[in-house]
């Protein structure tokens, strides 16, 4: 691992309440699939492509995933992520420790708005004019969620709520209704997607999708853009490491929506291997909660900067264009990946 990341990593350890630090880190079940997102990448190896002699474009395809409650990472929170998040898409979690207005005042590029379905359809319907007025600029809709992921060590610590003094600030005051209200999760479906899509004109994306028949139908149901996710090992501790999903999925889209890939995204070799197995763009989570855990804003900015220069260079590397044939599955010398 780049040694500024993982000292960021290590000084957040060491900074962080061992149960914040754990709630940050932790995976589902055994974090089987927490393991694999990692072990994935390592696993793929690239051909490079020479004498192209193309200059390498300056797009950075990274969009920060979101993540809950940044202020049991720094007391700045998400107004030091979103500063930060200059040259990248902020996806802003629906559980933010600050309000999604004040985070989009903050950032200086596109934010959007991760949405949980709620049960209650007034209280969606609020949080999706909440996201509208603050000036979000998409939805993204998790839908890898319909109940809580078991995770084993926030059970062993009984994290259960937030320290007196955080909440999920964008719960508050919904609907006319004031006090702040919890974040459930439901099983809903492709008709809420309908429901929403008619409820805003923002472009919606879905986040949290593995199986290639459920992109072809979030591509029917009019989708903007597929988040192939297993919500970095956090849900079901059954899936394959995301990375593993994501031909299948860029297969059945068929170029018709953009697909990102997050999950295990830990360099900028990475960032190449998944945009060369069809991925538009990658989503980074907790790399950048160590950053901010270790040094705020600035800290964010250091992983991003890392992973933005390993990525200018492997492009580099690879005469500037990456491709699916170029993937190896290390020890099989079989490109093409499949
Ligand atoms: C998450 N993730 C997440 N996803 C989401 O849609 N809404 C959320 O509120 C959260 N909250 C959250 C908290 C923490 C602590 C983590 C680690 C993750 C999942 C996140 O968006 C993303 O899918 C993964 O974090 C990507 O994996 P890596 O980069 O952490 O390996």
């Amino acid at each position: 691992m780049n040694p500024v990341l993982a000292e960021l990593h290590d000084k957040a350890r060491a900074v962080l309440d061992p149960v914040h630090y754990d709630f940050f880190a932790g995976g589902v079940g055994d974090e089987v699939v927490l393991a694999e997102n990692e072990a994935a990448f390592l696993r793929l190896a690239l051909l490079p492509r020479v004498l192209r002699g193309k200059k390498v474009s300056d797009a950075f395809p990274v969009l920060i995933s979101p993540t809950a409650f940044h202020k049991l990472a720094h007391p700045d929170g998400e107004l030091a992520t979103a500063r930060a998040a200059a040259g990248t898409i902020l996806v802003s979690s629906m559980a933010s420790t600050v309000p999604i207005a004040d985070v989009v005042a903050a950032a200086t590029g596109p934010v959007w708005f991760q949405l949980y379905v709620q049960p209650d359809p007034e209280v969606t319907q609020a949080l999706v004019r909440r996201a509208e007025r603050a000036g979000c600029t998409a939805l993204v809709v998790t839908v890898d969620s319909p109940v809580f992921g078991r995770h084993r060590r926030d059970i062993a610590h009984g994290f259960h709520d937030l320290p007196a003094g955080l909440a999920a600030e964008n719960m508050r005051d919904l609907h006319g209704v004031p006090g702040l209200r919890k974040i459930e999760m439901s099983a809903f479906s492709w008709e809420d997607i309908d429901r929403l899509r008619s409820m805003t004109s923002l472009p919606l994306w879905v986040k949290g999708v593995l199986h290639p028949a459920d992109a072809v139908l979030a591509v029917a149901h009019g989708v903007a853009g597929i988040v192939v996710s297993n919500h970095g090992g956090r849900q079901l501790d059954l899936t394959p490491a995301a990375v593993e999903a994501l031909p299948g999925v860029v297969d059945a889209v068929a170029g018709r929506v953009p697909v990102v890939l997050d999950g295990g995204v830990r360099s900028g070799g990475d960032i190449a291997l998944a945009l060369a197995l069809g991925a538009s763009a990658v989503g980074i989570g907790r790399p950048v909660l160590w950053g901010l855990a270790a040094d705020g804003e600035a800290g964010v900015r250091r992983v991003l900067d890392v992973l933005r220069d390993e990525y200018e260079h492997v492009l580099a590397m690879c005469g500037g264009e990456l491709t699916r044939d170029m993937v190896v599955v290390r020890g099989t010398g079989v490109s093409g990946w499949r």
